[in-house]
């Protein structure tokens, strides 16, 4: 069972689907859980459901002054962050090819999903400089390793997160923070509400094990990718994918 001593985390996204399943985890591990979301009341109800004094923030990711003023209120009201998970994200339009793409979504997604890393990590790392500590998790997708028809705006998205961690994971090396990711097939969330049946079904077919995967494993694998034991591994993409992706 991994330790966190004293450990404070922020979870973007924190109110939705994975992000909340790893604020759960974590929390009932004594993490000093922050669910930071674009709905602040939504991220505040689901922190009071969480124990070890979790707290709820509203931000906007693509905002940079909203992230830094929650960087700021966290590091003043809780003294440190040791973890920063970026789980918030969205699909945009799906079930579309290329020359059908919205560019105003193209752009949209690429703000929530890929600069939003950028935007966050800039403000976060410096106090983990400080501590000469941290652990920083990007939450990629299959999409970005495998390439999903009908979602290039998504599969962008995240083969760049995947990209920032790769090189995010070297500039830190030497600094005792490690830089992740994790990039997972699908796990059923309100994130695939809006998202035609037909993309899911597609999504799901291509997953040997023939089925989706759990939130439970998300946070089982995120919790040791943010925990001290993972000290040896940065700049890595870790695999959720059922066998989809063997590498
Ligand atoms: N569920 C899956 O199958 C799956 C698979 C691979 C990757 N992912 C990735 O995992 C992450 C979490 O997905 P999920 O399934 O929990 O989705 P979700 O829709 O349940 O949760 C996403 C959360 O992000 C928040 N959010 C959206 N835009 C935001 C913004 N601009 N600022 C702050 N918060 C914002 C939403 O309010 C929501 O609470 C996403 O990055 C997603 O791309 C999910």
């Amino acid at each position: 069972m991994p330790s966190f001593p004293d450990q404070v985390a922020v979870i973007t996204g924190g109110a939705g689907g994975l992000g909340y399943a790893l604020g759960v985890h974590l929390a009932r591990l004594g993490v000093r859980v922050a669910l930071l979301d674009i709905d602040a009341g939504k991220a505040v109800a689901k922190a009071a459901t969480l124990p070890s004094n979790a707290l709820g923030v509203g931000a906007d990711v693509t905002d940079h002054d909203a992230c830094a003023r929650a960087v700021a209120e966290i590091t003043t009201r809780c003294g440190r962050i040791d973890i920063w998970v970026n789980a918030a994200g969205i699909t945009g339009k799906t079930a579309l090819k290329s020359h059908e793409v919205d560019l105003a979504d193209f752009d949209r997604v690429m703000a929530i999903n890929v600069r939003s890393c950028l935007v966050t990590t800039r403000l976060v790392l410096p106090v983990m400089l400080k501590q000469n500590y941290g652990r920083v998790l990007h939450v990629a997708s299959i999409a970005g390793k495998e390439g999903n028809a009908g979602m290039v705006a998504y599969s962008t998205s995240k083969a760049a997160v995947i990209g920032l961690t790769k090189a995010q994971g070297k500039e830190y090396a030497d600094t005792g923070i490690t830089v992740n990711a994790i990039a997972p097939a699908v796990i059923l969330t309100e994130m695939h509400d809006t998202m035609p049946q037909s993309q899911i079904d597609y999504m799901t077919s291509k997953i040997p094990m023939g089925r989706c995967g759990t939130r439970q494993e998300f946070a089982e694998m995120a919790t040791f990718i943010v925990s001290p034991a993972c000290s040896f591994t940065t700049g890595f993409t870790f695999d959720l994918s059922g066998g989809r992706a063997t590498y």
